[in-house]
């Protein structure tokens, strides 16, 4: 983890992305602290949900990527993803010549996956329930790690049982653009910049939705470096 420098926080700030008229970023430009929009009937961002409890999150990551550690995941096609995954939890998101789905051993490890802390828990459901989703305990978290240039294109998460409980999503490090589109693919898409801290909660009417994240610039976090981690938490089964 990269040592805290407080002076490059405000620098920071110059290298987000110019705001195109139609980005909710222009909307919330001139909101810096906690706040929460919709996005899509059922989308909601929370502004600065996971801020203050960045360093923890980021601490308990650490200590899992020791147990799991980050891979590059094919597709079912062949193409190898460009970001780095693991997950704690019973059970894991992996994805392979065979599919997509949710197994509770680490193929690279051969041992189940670490456990989810219950820090995790508690937040996933403290953020749900903020957008209006209460009871949600998740038995997955996906952890997603992008180095400069890693993008995700357009996807639904779709591999999960139960589609009426969300997914709780948090952004750590670098920003990123997000895209949000509708239940087809292909279809008109409204996009916001994500920045450290941010949380999105996809849940009623998009929780099917697609949706994806734009290329990673290089930048510096003082927690994450040149990087960006996602922690995507879940109810599989
Ligand atoms: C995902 O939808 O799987 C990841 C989204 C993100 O990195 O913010
Ligand atoms: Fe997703």
């Amino acid at each position: 983890m990269a040592q805290v420098v407080m002076t490059l926080v405000g620098a920071l700030r110059h290298v987000r992305m110019v705001p195109k008229m139609s980005d909710f970023e222009n909307r919330n430009e001139h909101i810096s602290s906690s706040d929460e929009f919709e996005i899509a009937q059922g989308a909601f961002v929370i502004r600065n949900c996971a801020t203050e409890h960045a360093p923890l999150l980021l601490t308990l990551v650490d200590s899992i990527v020791q147990l799991a550690p980050l891979r590059h995941v094919v597709t079912p096609g062949g193409k190898a993803m460009s970001v780095e995954m693991t997950n704690c939890g019973t059970f894991g998101w992996v994805s392979d010549r065979q599919g997509y789905r949710y197994e509770k051993i680490d193929p690279t490890t051969g041992k189940p996956w670490p456990s989810m802390p219950s820090e995790f828990v508690d937040f996933a459901a403290r953020a749900a329930s903020k957008a209006g989703y209460s009871g949600f305990s998740p038995d997955v978290c996906l952890i997603n790690r992008y180095a400069p240039g890693a993008s995700m294109g357009m996807h639904q998460d779709r591999d999960e049982c139960d589609f009426r409980q969300p997914i709780v999503s948090v952004s750590l490090g670098l920003s990123i653009r997000f895209r949000m589109g509708g239940r087809h693919r292909g279809g008109k898409t409204t996009s916001v910049m994500l920045h450290h801290g941010d949380v999105v909660v996809l849940g009623g009417s998009s929780r099917l939705a697609f949706h994806g994240v734009g290329v990673l610039q290089d930048g510096f976090h003082p927690l994450t470096g040149h990087s960006r981690f996602n922690l995507t938490f879940r109810r599989a089964f």
